[in-house]
């Protein structure tokens, strides 16, 4: 039905244009190194993927594994986060790396649950690196996914109210299988195809699977409450 058309219209799509970034396993490779995935995903909370990029490098060099990280001084994790801002997020991106360290024999939890037990890590970062680390089948939403999935449903109940709905449709989207690529496939479609402003329809793999696209103005979902 409609419903699985939609991850086998995006993964076919992803397959092709999946975005090369450098925390994903490259195409054919084992599966992405849970720290990597982790590490990145905390630094794209509030950040874009190319600011990321440059801090990702860093800190992969410096701190190869986990372990690395939470063996090192506070003082020198804070500076070389210095530029990325919301620095809350490296006290706990410590925290976090020391609880593995420490509690966890340096492997992290497999699990949603157990991620979020970790410091620092909330709803979204636990989902995500269930799903793309793990392969677990996990319902990841981040803003970019908000859009996409509000426009796929033409979603009529203004945010933040329809955050409800708009996390069942998305669990209702969700694949079994490949749930890792299936979140990064809907955020790389809502970061360079169904954009905030001039969606590229014309392109969209999952424009026949859209009732966004079948009215006069896919643009104006998600509604916002009016300010
Ligand atoms: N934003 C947050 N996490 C991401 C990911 N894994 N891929 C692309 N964009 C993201």
């Amino acid at each position: 039905g409609n419903i699985q058309k939609i991850a086998s219209d995006l993964l076919a799509h992803y397959d092709v244009h999946a975005r090369r970034l450098p925390w994903r396993a490259p195409p054919g490779a084992n599966a992405a190194d849970p720290y990597r995935v982790w590490l990145s995903e905390v630094m794209l909370q509030q950040t874009t993927v190319a600011a990321v990029g440059p801090y990702f490098a860093k800190f992969t060099q410096r701190w190869p594994d986990v372990a690395a990280l939470a063996a090192e001084q506070d003082a020198e994790v804070m500076a070389a986060w210095a530029g990325l801002g919301y620095y809350a997020r490296a006290r706990n991106l410590l925290a976090c790396a020391r609880a593995v360290a420490n509690d966890h024999g340096g492997v992290f939890p497999d699990t949603e649950e157990g991620l979020r037990a970790l410091p620092g890590v909330g709803a979204y970062t636990a989902a995500a690196v269930a799903a793309i680390a793990f392969g677990r089948r996990a319902v990841v939403v981040d803003a970019n996914v908000e859009r996409v999935v509000a426009r796929l449903f033409a979603i009529a109940t203004p945010l933040p109210a329809a955050r409800p709905e708009i996390r069942a449709a998305t669990d209702a989207i969700t694949p079994d299988a490949r749930a890792g690529d299936f979140a990064q496939a809907m955020m790389d479609l809502g970061a360079t195809i169904c954009t905030a402003r001039n969606p590229a329809c014309g392109i969209c793999p999952l424009r026949e699977d859209c009732a966004a696209f079948r009215t006069a103005d896919p643009a104006a979902f998600p509604v916002k409450a009016a300010k």
